[in-house]
């Protein structure tokens, strides 16, 4: 069974006039602020970046992915070289999706079964792999993250009601496993939310989470899978704001683009992960505040200025102009996707703490609106 006295939530301030708060919570490896953008390092690495760098970037706590680490190199290896904070040189908290999603994303020949679900492993080496709750809950302990994510199905979208009642019904008897299975008394186990754009199966989900356990926060998931901004929010904004208990975090799976954000702490959201920044770094695009920005553009070959001049970035901070970083991303110079990345990783994280403050000083609504209008919310 699990114990969570290590894990703990606190919220500083609440904005009077909507959902928003700000808060911390308390981990083995250290303290964590919200709202925050949690930088993805799917395979033990947020690419090209270093921990010092990321450090430097202001990042509190990163991903890792139960799915990728259990295929290469293995839980066991991870472990024996002392677990994933060690081996990956980053000191401070870490988060282990249990892979649900990319079990269903990535793979073919998916069944579920009520024991769990099994898969062919299309991204390494074709084996079929049989993963239970309880096989989910041993992977993540030996990766030794500070929260781990319950093993859940997540549907995509359109999806008929019957599997995504399947999803639902799936997710919440696995949570139950995987609370049951969780013994490390130094990681915080949370369950994860499903129902797809149906606030009542999520209302549902949420409710029998709740008596499957004493879960320390929960995970939103099944979102941004095909959906429309506008009926994401239909049913996350009630769901979050309404009915989400609300001293426990709050963490929207997967979602990264900075207008989604900055709507979903106005809904009450604590957290948010998402590849967004470093994968479309990697193709040469950037965010800022005149919205994202394709560098490999041709305008930008005789631009002296760096890629945001209100930018506190590494990479804008030196003066590294878009003419060089047009060149390095039309070269394919690796260089370009880490100034890329070091700069959209800051922009999130920048974003959080902007939003952060405006809890503190009650003005949420207005920073939300502020945004929501600028060139950089209208053209993320
Ligand atoms: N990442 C993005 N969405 C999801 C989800 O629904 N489940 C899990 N486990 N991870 C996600
Ligand atoms: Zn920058």
């Amino acid at each position: 069974m699990p114990q969570d006295q290590l894990f703990s939530f606190d919220i500083q301030a609440e904005d009077p006039h909507c959902a928003a708060r700000a808060g911390v919570f308390h981990t083995a490896h250290g303290d964590v602020p919200t709202p925050i953008f949690m930088p993805v390092g799917t395979k033990a690495t947020v690419k090209g970046i270093t921990p010092d760098q990321l450090k430097q970037l202001g990042a509190k706590i990163i991903l890792a992915n139960t799915y990728h680490l259990s295929q290469r190199p293995g839980p066991e290896l991870i472990a024996h070289m002392g677990g994933l904070h060690a081996w990956e040189r980053w000191d401070a908290p870490i988060l282990t999706d249990s892979g649900g999603f990319q079990v269903f994303s990535h793979n073919d020949f998916v069944k579920l079964s009520d024991d769990g679900v099994s898969f062919r492993v299309v991204d390494y080496d074709g084996r079929h792999v049989t993963w239970t709750p309880e096989e989910n809950m041993r992977i993540a302990e030996l990766l030794g993250a500070d929260i781990v994510m319950q093993l859940d199905v997540c549907p995509g979208y359109p999806c008929d009601r019957a599997y995504l009642e399947r999803a639902v019904q799936l997710s919440s008897a696995w949570a139950a496993r995987c609370w049951q299975a969780h013994t490390r008394p130094d990681q915080a186990l949370f369950g994860i939310v499903q129902g797809g754009m149906d606030l009542s199966l999520r209302v549902q989900s949420l409710r029998v989470l709740e008596e499957c356990g004493d879960f320390p926060g929960y995970g939103i998931g099944g979102y941004s899978v095909g959906e429309s901004h506008e009926t994401m929010f239909e049913s996350l904004a009630p769901l979050a704001s309404e009915y989400m208990p609300k001293h426990k975090p709050r963490y929207l799976m997967g979602v990264g683009n900075p207008a989604t954000l900055v709507r979903a702490v106005g809904c009450g959201v604590d957290m948010f992960d998402c590849v967004l920044p470093t994968r479309t770094a990697r193709m040469g695009t950037a965010f800022s505040s005149e919205g994202r920005m394709n560098l490999k553009h041709a305008r930008f070959i005789d631009d002296p200025r760096p890629i945001d001049e209100t930018c506190g970035c590494p990479a804008c901070a030196q003066g590294f102009s878009r003419s060089y970083l047009n060149h390095l991303v039309r070269q394919k110079e690796m260089l370009g996707s880490i100034l890329i990345s070091l700069h959209n990783i800051w922009y999130l994280l920048d974003l959080m703490r902007r939003a952060r403050n405006a809890v503190i000083e009650g003005c949420y609504p207005a920073f939300e609106r502020a945004f929501l209008e600028s060139e950089a919310g209208r053209r993320d």
